[in-house]
């Protein structure tokens, strides 16, 4: 059933959607899609494999040309607004023939910083993130983690309006995925950022979002809309609360029903 088109603006809405088409070839993947994305929140992407999470992350991010529709970010277009992007995998991201200190600057230097700026946002986000590991080493001297946390402070470097991470955790191991999911955390606490992650693991995607918006296979709409109000930080307890297992289970309710279509 085609869902009813979206008029009037969520309240609090930061990213607008309306009318959104991609098609790749004969596979038309969105067709119309209307969708608000919430201002200062953190929303979490899930949905069968192949459904289009990265594609819709990347047009919303100007990564991706869209075919058809709209979107702006409070009003303004994307060339308007500063996005900062979290790829999946942190070894391709990164460059290596930059130091760590110099790849985390790098947009700042490509927005025409000089050094002095450069060297002093680098060392409010080093102590925002709490580092511990060298800057001035190169990255394929950090860990995977490490890397990936680079790559996030590096998105974060221009002060962005939004946020966006593709599946920042799935490379690395368990331990890694629970570090950095915290820190992601911290940061949004900090800087209460709009925010989209594009998750596999219902798990954290749960854990992280105030809302998770969950997919359908394509063409690709919007197969339910969650909201998870636990407070924040959240911790190993958030994990056992009443209402974590209560949205998970529910989550994977739909993802199953859609998966079966
Ligand atoms: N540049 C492209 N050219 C042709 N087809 C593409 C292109 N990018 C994506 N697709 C197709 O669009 C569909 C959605 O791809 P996308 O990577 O967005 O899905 P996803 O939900 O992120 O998948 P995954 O769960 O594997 O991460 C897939 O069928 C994919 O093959
Ligand atoms: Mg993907």
């Amino acid at each position: 059933m085609a869902r009813p088109r979206l008029e009037v603006m969520r309240p609090h809405t930061h990213i607008h959607i309306r009318g959104l088409c991609k098609t790749f070839g004969e596979k038309i993947l969105f067709q119309n899609l209307d969708l608000d994305l919430l201002k200062g929140k953190i929303t979490c992407i899930f949905g069968p494999n192949g459904c289009g999470k990265s594609t819709l992350l990347n047009m919303i991010a100007g990564l991706v040309p869209i075919d058809r529709g709209s979107i702006l970010f409070d009003g303004k277009t994307y060339e308007e607004t500063r996005t900062g992007y979290v790829f999946q995998n942190y070894r391709e991201a990164l460059f290596p023939w930059m130091r760590t200190e110099a790849n985390i600057a790098y947009p700042l230097k490509i927005a025409g910083y000089g050094e002095a700026d450069r060297r002093a946002r680098v060392q409010e986000l080093a102590e925002l993130f709490d580092i511990s590991f060298d800057l001035q080493g190169y990255p394929y001297e950090l860990s995977g983690g490490q890397q990936q946390l680079v790559s996030v402070m590096r998105a974060l470097a221009l002060h962005p309006e939004v946020l966006f991470l593709d599946e920042p955790f799935s490379a690395l191991d368990y331990e890694m995925t629970l570090v950095l999911r915290d820190k992601l955390q911290d940061i949004f606490q900090a800087t209460r950022l709009t925010t989209v992650v594009v998750s596999h693991d219902l798990e954290e995607a749960v854990y992280l979002a105030d809302e998770i918006l969950l997919l359908t296979k394509p063409p690709t709409g919007i197969a339910e809309t969650l909201a998870f109000e636990a407070p924040r930080p959240r911790n190993a307890a958030t994990l056992a609360s009443e209402d974590f297992v209560r949205t998970k289970a529910k989550s994977l309710e739909v993802f199953q029903r859609e998966v079966r279509r």
